[in-house]
């Protein structure tokens, strides 16, 4: 392979990593295509196809010539569906103007934070946090101020803890329930406590990533920011996509309601980048908006089953604490009790990291560890795979902490 030139790369690339999720999936792909029996559980999305009307809409957008350039800002049918989901779902009132599509929920998070970020613009992400938004804000020219959360706690963000971060340059606060990678939600009161703090702050934004919305267990109720406090509507982004409710993270489709001004400003950068999502997504998302929602009470009902399987499971492995959380498919257990043991390759544990490496190489479970999310000693489990998967990777978990010296 000939190498770049010196200094070809832009500095701006220093600032990041690579997703470690991503490198932990491919790393198990690597491993299985070489003959190894290894049992991925680092996947961040949901194992069931997609539902058979929205692909049929799909088609026939397709068969209609939908196949041409659309607005950047996308296509008024399904902002009209998204102005209709949000009145619905969550009691909030956008008008079309005030909503955006991008392609991916994490492009509109992308999007909103390079269109806003200054250099020295403080971003409170609370820890653990979704790989990405460290690095979206460092991409931007921001500072990440990571506000941890504890185990005792659910891994929720306390008042105080947010109170503690918020500084005269703080601009965002990136919130995310339920929480990749822990599954934490936070009920009516939890973020009540929040939003008192916020009201006080009037200085600091939020952008509310609601993307595993659906995914809640057990009759929880969710909630999001701008219906908690109505007078944080103003400077609230309420972020979601049909990534992970309609099981269409190949489509690429993410969407928000925020102030018309932000969305004009989403709409210029993203004019002279990605243009408008694809035009056959949009029509897809439009029934999946609109369309039955039948298929999400089963997800759920699937969901709760295993996430209850595998909590019963790792907390039955030795030296395992395992929270049982109220949504998303993850579960983040503590190996605190683990850490400085031996391994049967007589490595020593002494980081999360190398739990999950050693997991990998002696049972073939790959698992992302705690460290790229912010919070350690913990790894993180995506249980969205079938139940005799998941069986088998939490007995092999048992004998990998069992054989642990
Ligand atoms: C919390 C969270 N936000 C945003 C995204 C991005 O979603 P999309 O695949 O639609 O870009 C993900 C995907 O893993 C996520 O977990």
């Amino acid at each position: 392979m000939t190498s770049l030139p010196k200094d070809f790369l832009a500095q701006s690339l220093n600032r990041i990593q690579p997703s470690s999720t991503i490198a932990v999936t491919q790393k198990a792909r690597d491993l299985k295509a070489a003959g190894r029996d290894v049992i991925g559980l680092a996947a961040g999305e949901p194992d069931h196809d997609t539902p058979d009307n929205i692909k049929e809409a799909a088609i026939a957008a397709i068969r209609r010539g939908e196949t041409k350039y659309t607005a950047v800002e996308g296509i008024p049918e399904l902002r009209k569906a998204i102005v209709g989901k949000f009145k619905r779902e969550n009691g909030l009132d956008y008008s079309m103007a005030q909503t955006f599509v991008a392609p991916g929920g994490k492009a509109i998070i992308y999007n909103a934070l390079l269109a806003t970020l200054n250099p020295g613009d403080e971003v409170i992400v609370p820890a653990p946090y979704w790989v990405s938004y460290p690095d979206i804000v460092l991409l931007g020219g921001g500072k990440p101020v990571i506000a941890e959360t504890k185990i005792a706690d659910g891994f929720r963000l306390t008042p105080e803890a947010l109170e503690a971060a918020i500084t005269p340059k703080t601009k965002w606060l990136i919130f995310n329930q339920p929480s990749n990678p822990t599954g934490a939600c936070y009920s009516f009161e939890q973020l009540k406590a929040l939003t008192d703090v916020l009201v006080k702050h009037p200085h600091v934004w939020v952008l509310t990533d609601d993307m595993y919305e659906h995914l809640v267990y057990g009759g929880f109720k969710f909630h999001t920011i701008a219906q908690v406090e109505p007078r944080l509507y103003e400077r609230t982004l309420t972020m979601n996509g049909v990534s992970k409710a309609y099981s269409m993270t190949g489509w690429r489709i993410g969407y928000c309601g925020a102030p018309e001004p932000l969305i004009k400003a989403m709409a210029k950068l993203q004019s002279q980048s990605a243009s408008g999502a694809s035009s056959i997504s949009q029509w897809a998302s439009v029934e999946a908006l609109n369309g039955t929602q039948d298929f999400i009470p089963k997800f759920q009902r699937i969901f709760e089953e295993r996430r209850d399987l595998v909590v019963a499971m790792l907390n039955q492995a030795h030296g395992i604490e395992c929270p049982k959380p109220e949504g998303a498919f993850y579960v983040y257990p503590s190996v605190r009790k683990l850490i400085g043991k031996t391994a049967p390759s007589g490595k020593t544990i002494a980081t999360d990291e190398d739990f999950a490496a050693e997991l990998l190489e002696s049972e073939g479970v790959a698992v992302v560890h705690g460290a790229a999310f912010g919070l350690s000693p913990f790894f993180r489990i995506s249980y969205a795979t079938s139940t005799a998967v998941l069986e088998e990777a939490c007995r092999r978990i048992q004998r990998f902490c069992g054989n642990l010296r």
